[in-house]
């Protein structure tokens, strides 16, 4: 035989029983997203890399360490490991964001280079919005609202928590980073290398630490929140007031600084202890300069991404109460002189009657015994059996596969309302 080949490490198939539940996710978010109102787009998952590298920034981790790159003839391109920097992209190239504000949503694969753990892969899904366009802080508490109504139709609200901060202006974070800098300088002793390096490339990545001895230095660092500028001061403390106002309970968190250069002022983070180390569901943040910085007119942006991987994850691990549908509804088994094309016109006029019915036709020959067994196997709810006598009588065996077994014999002319009674 031959050598079989396996997926790449960190990326991963979705099964055919797994899907249903993907299926069931991706269904509550676009149903939540259509609610508020927002309109879906859909942008490559290649671009060209100085994208990333301009917007993310180049000593983020993500750009740094974690992008897949290669040379397509003399241009350098990259799986997109994010959504933002893309849908900034296309917004400027065809103008969706000049003439009127813009609400938009995005799903689909996104690449990163990191080391595979539960709930951490190289290849994973991200459901994001972006919205351009919008300065105040009521579209900042429309997101967080929009995300808490999305848990509560997950059935994961009890299991998720909003983590908020502020990270500022550039200029703002510029006077915070020399203080921060000045203070951390004095505990180099207990940095790895890789927090001296990020203490000189990107001080602010240190506030996220997993080193518990900095962690217990840091709770007496400058906070961010001290350094505000007041226009950032104000969005926020309106931004607190309208979440207070809404009954949303939140942490602010001032060590919340997020992995990715493009944010000022809000940033958030919906987080969960019951997945382990990968425990934050979904992030987000306001981006106004971004825009601009990719060459487009100055326009506020704020967004956020989730990861699905990780909100199928906790909907299994904390909602026991979905009821996923069937992959099958009925299972047509046949067999006998002349049954196949019945059979199949019989499929037919019932999936052109009755289309929200799931129905398998057998297809694979073989005894009664095999087929029923097949049917099973699939928990179809139904049978219906053609054999030779039903064929000549124009009639059609229903057979109860769940309750009891029981059957009935049925006339192929009054079998879509029998069966639209059936499944309503
Ligand atoms: P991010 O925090 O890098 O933000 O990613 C958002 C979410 O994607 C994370 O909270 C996590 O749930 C999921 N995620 C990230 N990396 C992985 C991975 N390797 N495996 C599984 N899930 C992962 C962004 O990407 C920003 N573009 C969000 C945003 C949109 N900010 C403004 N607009």
């Amino acid at each position: 035989m031959a050598k079989t080949i396996q997926a790449i490490r960190g990326m991963n198939d979705c099964s055919p029983t797994e899907s249903p539940l993907w299926q069931w996710v991706e269904e509550k978010v676009r149903t939540v997203l259509a609610g508020y109102g927002y309109s879906e787009v859909r942008m490559p998952i290649v671009e060209a890399t100085p994208l990333f590298a301009r917007a993310i920034g180049e000593v983020t981790d993500v750009v740094s360490k974690e992008m897949y790159t290669f040379w397509d003839n003399d241009e350098q391109l990259t799986l997109r490991p994010e959504g933002t920097a893309g849908c900034v992209r296309a917004a400027i190239e065809h103008g969706w964001i000049y003439n009127n504000e813009q609400r938009l949503w995005y799903l689909g694969p996104m690449f990163r280079h990191e080391r595979p753990q539960k709930g951490r892969y190289r290849q994973f899904h991200q459901a994001g919005v972006e919205i351009f366009g919008i300065p105040n802080p009521e579209i900042d508490a429309e997101l967080i609202l929009l995300t808490a109504r999305l848990w509560q139709a997950l059935g994961i609200d009890q299991h998720v928590s909003l983590q908020l901060n502020s990270i500022g202006s550039p200029q703002a974070r510029a006077n915070y980073r020399s203080a921060l800098v000045e203070f951390l300088t004095k505990h180099t002793a207990l940095m790895s290398e890789e927090e001296k390096e990020r203490l000189v490339k990107n001080p602010l990545r240190i506030l996220d630490t997993k080193n518990q001895a900095l962690q217990a230095v840091l709770n007496d660092a400058p906070k961010l929140l001290d350094y505000l500028d007041d226009e950032s001061r104000t969005h926020f403390q309106q931004l607190c007031e309208l979440l207070d106002g809404m009954g949303i309970g939140y942490e602010i968190n001032p060590k919340l600084v997020r992995g990715l250069d493009y944010y000022n002022k809000t940033v958030f983070e919906w987080v969960t202890d019951a997945l382990g180390a990968q425990g934050t569901v979904c992030g987000g943040g306001r981006y106004d300069g971004l825009v601009e910085q990719l060459g487009g007119h100055a326009t506020q942006g704020v967004g956020f991404a989730m990861g699905l991987e990780r909100l199928v994850l906790l909907v299994q691990e904390v909602n026991k109460n979905i009821v996923l549908p069937n992959a099958v509804d009925i299972y047509l088994v046949y067999a006998g002189e002349g049954t196949t094309l019945a059979a199949f016109r019989l499929a037919e006029k019932l999936r052109t009657a009755l289309p929200h019915l799931r129905i398998m036709t057998h297809c694979s020959g073989g005894n009664f015994k095999k087929q029923f067994k097949r049917a099973d196997k699939l928990a179809a709810k139904f049978a219906l059996v053609l054999g030779e006598s039903e064929v000549a009588a124009q009639n059609v065996v229903l057979k109860d596969l769940r309750g009891g077994g029981e059957q009935q014999t049925v006339a192929q002319s009054a079998l879509i309302e029998y069966l639209s009674e059936k499944f309503y």
